[in-house]
């Protein structure tokens, strides 16, 4: 018996990094995964490859800013798999760029997706495990919504939103059977880090080495299945130390 046998789990950003790695476990703990990416091929391509595995898998293609895209992720996922049991709210984007010379155009991009974004999801989420009898979310914040760094300042702001955004929802659905919590991830090795910055960035992390998505998969995991079943309203940093600097 896998941790989230016959669950059905709604994956953003599933196609690629974490998001990808955690739809890896979920499977092999015997989840039914819905993938949802912008990114329609490596989206595709990745629903194949997890095809040879189970046939319980579904690839959407959606904008996590889009209300209206967002909310057929969700009827999408129903009229296949029958309800949605668990949530990976996880896609997002990252840029570096000064902040006094920043567009407010990209000031809005990056919170559209990193803030406003998980809201949408986890409101579509809640709607349906208000019907269903409860559930579990997971939102991915950062190391970055604790602590500041130059040049990211949209991002680190919508990441520290993420994890009150995290622990105010939590308190409004306790009651509901609802759990919501939040994983912070450090320096992890997946494609959103550029292959030049990799080096630097695991010589400033205590561990001296960038994390894995897997090592990140094996936290929501936990706080996704009932091993986790007393969370909620916490944010759960994997950073290699960074932050305890
Ligand atoms: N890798 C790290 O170092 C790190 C550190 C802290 C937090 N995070 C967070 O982890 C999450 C996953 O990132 P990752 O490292 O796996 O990066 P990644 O780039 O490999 O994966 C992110 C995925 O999200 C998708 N995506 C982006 N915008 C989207 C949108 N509007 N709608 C739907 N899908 C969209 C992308 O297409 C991509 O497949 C992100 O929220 C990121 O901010 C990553």
């Amino acid at each position: 018996m896998g941790k989230l046998q016959d669950k059905v789990a709604v994956i953003t950003g599933g196609a690629s990094g974490i998001g990808a790695e955690t739809a890896r476990l979920f499977v092999s703990e015997g989840a039914k995964v819905v993938l949802v990416d912008l990114n329609e091929e490596k989206g595709k391509a990745f629903e194949e490859e997890l095809k040879a595995i189970t046939p319980h898998v579904l690839f959407i293609k959606a904008d996590i800013t889009s209300e209206e895209e967002v909310e057929n992720i969700f009827a999408q996922a129903v009229s296949t798999f029958g309800t949605v049991d668990v949530v990976f709210n996880n896609a997002g984007i990252g840029r570096v760029h000064p902040s006094h010379d920043l567009e407010y155009s990209e000031w809005r991009k990056t919170v559209n997706v990193d803030l406003d974004g998980v809201f949408l999801v986890a409101r579509e989420s809640i709607r349906n495990m208000l019907q269903t009898g409860g559930g579990t979310i997971v939102n991915t914040a950062s190391m970055y919504g604790w602590v500041g760094s130059p040049g990211s300042a949209a991002y680190n702001a919508a990441k520290g939103g993420v994890i009150n955004l995290t622990r105010s929802l939590a308190l409004e659905y306790a009651d509901q059977n609802i759990r919501i919590n939040a994983v912070c991830p450090g320096f992890i090795d997946t494609p959103i880090i550029p292959e030049e910055d990799k080096q630097a960035l695991a010589s400033i992390t205590p561990l001296k080495r960038l994390g894995k998505a897997e090592e990140m998969a094996k936290a929501v995991l936990f706080m996704s299945s009932d091993d986790s079943s007393f969370m909620t309203g916490s944010s759960l940093t994997l950073d290699g130390g960074y932050t305890a600097q």
